[in-house]
């Protein structure tokens, strides 16, 4: 096993942290069964196609085109600009700081090796994106309009302001040459823009959803455009989709959803994910929005209507300890910690030794760091608090896509044990269109209707203070 990121799982087990809060190996038997049923009918859609982030990792000449692409421009730009949200932007941002120089934005361009700097705005908060036109040079920067559906408001409306200011830097033959779109196929305002304009486009395929599109051109080419192997990620999915079609007790995204689902069971209904290195704490951003967009669901369930869904929490290691340990260890027992545990950091730091001596000195921050995570892990298990690691023995493309993709698949098992569709999101539906109605988009009069009244009886509120 070369560089394999690992699960241990056995501070969930009622040996390390009692019969009350741990779980018994036989309660993880007992699922096998169902998760290789589970694991049959994930084969079987993945047949029939309906499994579209389980093909990315064998999309080697999407990447491949990528990368050329990526190189062709490379010295052109100076920045590159993801605009985008939710599933279009998180997985930029997570490869991005998993991978990169946790400065990269203010690396001298020689240290970037030519690449340029990457920015992803993923809000529509005026200050932010106004800020971020007057650092910008737009003739050295090149936007990448992210949108499967191609009509996100959030993603047009970022895109509209600043094609406005592109058009008055570059001109209106030139702009054209600043954008890529990243949307679907055949459909779509982005799309038809593309085809419009001949602007260069790569595709989201329709079967795979915002937050399951990391590993497709979504993540993809931003990650190529700074530098990242993007072939090494996906060749580190494959290697875990490999290890996840070996029996129920080999794999790794199966046991995590396992122990997930019985927690959830046991009123543990937040997972705390909880990385040990600075450069997965976006990782955990990316992780929390695939686990509460596809697990938060209401279902019918024996005629009742039932609402499911472990909530995510990040959190990072050593910060944290500092604030939110004592929660972890003395609050509710309603918790499962995830830790994300490196065994080789990208660097050393020796604490150098002074006049006055201290417990500190010559030791590394690298075995500090490890030291807390070690600290933590058997505090809380000594306080039956459970909690499981996946282990990565150094961060690299190659291990991140391991649990990219490790992840992924566990969303979809826990899915499957939770029998809710893992795949839609109907509850962000009516945010939308009462925000359609107080924009004023047409066919949207009768929300616009109902969100005035809401906000006049509101206005009459005595619960004001
Ligand atoms: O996971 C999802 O499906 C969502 O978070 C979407 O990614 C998000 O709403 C953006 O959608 P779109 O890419 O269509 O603009």
């Amino acid at each position: 096993m070369e560089k394999e990121i690992t699960l241990d799982y056995a501070n969930t087990i009622s040996d390390f942290v009692g019969t009350e809060h741990g779980i018994q190996a036989s309660d993880i038997q007992a699922l096998y069964p169902q998760l290789s049923s589970i694991n049959n009918i994930i084969k079987e859609k993945k047949a029939a196609g309906q499994m579209g982030f389980m093909d990315l990792p064998y999309q080697s000449a999407v990447a491949k085109n990528i990368g050329k692409f990526a190189l062709k421009q490379k010295g052109l730009f100076d920045d590159f600009v993801v605009i985008g949200i939710g599933g279009s932007a998180l997985g930029n941002i997570a490869l991005q700081t998993a991978l990169n120089n946790p400065f990269w934005n203010i690396l001298s361009s020689e240290k970037r090796k030519n690449w340029p700097r990457l920015f992803v705005p993923d809000n529509v908060d005026p200050e932010l994106i106004k800020s971020l036109s007057e650092i910008i040079n737009f003739n050295k920067t090149v936007f990448n309009i992210i949108s499967k559906s191609g009509t996100t408001a959030e993603c047009l409306a970022n895109f509209f302001y600043l094609k406005n200011m592109l058009i008055k830097k570059v001109g209106i033959t030139n702009w054209q040459k600043h954008i890529i779109i990243t949307t679907d196929e055949k459909k779509g305002y982005l799309r038809e823009l593309a085809d419009k304009e001949g602007i260069v486009s790569f595709v989201v395929p329709a079967n795979v959803g915002g937050r399951f599109s990391v590993m497709s051109p979504v993540g993809l080419v931003s990650a190529a455009f700074t530098g990242l192997k993007i072939e090494k990620l996906l060749a580190g999915c494959r290697v875990m989709d490999e290890r996840c079609t070996q029996d129920i007790s080999k794999n790794p995204a199966a046991m995590y959803a396992a122990i997930q689902y019985i927690m959830y069971q046991k009123g543990k209904r937040i997972n705390v994910m909880m990385p040990y290195a600075q450069s997965l704490k976006d990782i955990s951003d990316w992780f929390r929005q695939l686990w509460a967009e596809s697990l938060g669901k209401k279902t019918n369930i024996k005629n009742e209507t039932v609402n499911i869904g472990p909530t995510p929490v990040k959190a990072l290691g050593v910060t944290d300890q500092h604030s939110q340990v004592q929660l972890y260890i003395e609050g509710p027992y309603d918790k499962i910690i995830t830790f994300l545990s490196v065994e080789n950091y990208r660097a050393k730091v020796v604490i150098p030794s002074s006049k006055e001596k201290h417990y500190l000195e010559k030791h590394t921050l690298n075995e500090l760091i490890k030291s807390e995570e070690i600290a933590t892990r058997v505090a809380l298990t000594k306080q039956n608090r459970p909690n499981c690691t996946i282990n990565l023995p150094e961060i690299s493309e190659y291990t991140i896509g391991q649990l990219i993709y490790m992840l992924e698949l566990s969303t979809a098992y826990i899915g499957s044990l939770f029998e809710i569709d893992a795949f839609d999101q109907p509850g962000v539906e009516l945010g939308k269109v009462l925000t359609y109605g107080l924009m004023g988009r047409s066919g949207f009069e009768k929300e616009k209707e109902e969100i005035e009244e809401f906000l006049e009886k509101s206005k009459n509120s005595q619960y004001v203070v």
